[in-house]
């Protein structure tokens, strides 16, 4: 059996396999299918210093292999999350990574304190196409991403993720901005904005007109935003956007992420963590590898 483990900014996973922040909630009705030991970590819905109702409905619309959601991090509160949700999924052998949202920079700073160290690692959404302030507003400008990464790590007890936003002309500037702010870990991709239309209505589907786009549909641009990050940073890159099955995963980790997230699947088979984890090990023997950490940016481009 080939070695699963990664380190990532000194937390041992005990496999590269996570869940996307905004699909899982706090993993409740996921429980109900498999065991959350089973995961390297588990990134949990994002969390602001204060509850938040999210946009209102509809918020969801299918597209050709992927979905619009325009949620709006709808979310209890970082204290209710610690006082009905912590001690539950802590009784589960997996790191747990908290995704922290928030309008301005002083919220994402309230959401890094409450939390403390009651969580193993920070994810810092800046990257949610849904709300008028904070997310993807600050992380469109590799300024606005450094400054807001310097600021929250300064208060950040656990190592931090910073998650980026494909909606960007240049996502290499993007990620060596985070990486210069003192972010640990890259994240990417959030969604990609999207808008379907009703054709009958000649009104968008989603209420707040536009919503970011995941599953399938945006994996190629994923793998070559994650190529391209591995090229301008050496920080750990957590890679996500459409994986669905192991070979997937490969495709991600090839293109240089050390770790990966799967997200939108799970929506459609709640069973799609196991699959991919178990897809990743089969690859691994199939192909005489012994450690995962091997296969990371080994993709050979063409010309090269
Ligand atoms: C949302 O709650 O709007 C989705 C989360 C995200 O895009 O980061």
């Amino acid at each position: 059996m080939a070695n699963m483990a990664v380190n990532i900014a000194g937390v041992e996973w005990k496999n590269p396999v996570t869940t996307g922040s905004g699909t899982f909630g706090f993993g409740r009705e996921y429980s109900e299918y498999f065991d959350l030991s089973e995961l390297g970590a588990v990134c949990l819905k994002a969390l602001s210093a204060v509850p938040r109702l999210g946009n209102p409905s509809p918020r969801i619309a299918e597209t050709e292999k992927g979905i619009l959601n325009s949620v709006g991090l709808q979310n209890p509160g970082a204290e209710a999350f610690l006082e009905k949700e912590l001690s539950w999924l802590r009784t589960y052998d997996t790191k747990l990574i908290a995704n922290l949202c928030g309008s301005t920079v002083e919220d994402y700073i309230a959401v890094a304190e409450i939390l403390g160290d009651n969580v193993d690692m920070f994810e810092l959404n800046i990257s949610c196409p849904n709300v008028k302030e904070g997310g993807m507003a600050f992380g469109t400008s590799a300024k606005m991403i450094e400054e807001i990464t310097s600021k929250v790590k300064a208060v950040a007890k656990v190592p931090l993720i910073v998650k980026l936003s494909p909606n960007v002309t240049d996502i290499a500037e993007m990620a060596r901005a985070a990486e210069a702010g003192g972010a640990d870990v890259i994240s990417l991709i959030n969604t990609l904005l999207g808008m379907k239309i009703d054709i009958k209505t000649r009104r968008p589907i989603l209420h707040n007109n536009m919503g970011g786009l995941s599953g399938p549909a945006v994996k190629p641009v994923a793998v070559r935003m994650v190529y391209q990050v591995r090229q301008a940073v050496s920080i750990p890159i957590i890679g996500m956007g459409g994986i669905t099955t192991g070979e997937d995963a490969i495709e991600f980790m090839l293109a240089g992420a050390n770790a990966v997230a799967v997200g939108t699947a799970g929506i459609v088979d709640p069973y799609a963590w196991i699959r991919v984890r178990n897809g990743i090990e089969k690859y691994l023997d199939d192909n005489g590898i012994a450690d995962v950490n091997d296969i990371v940016g080994t993709v050979q481009m063409n010309g090269k």
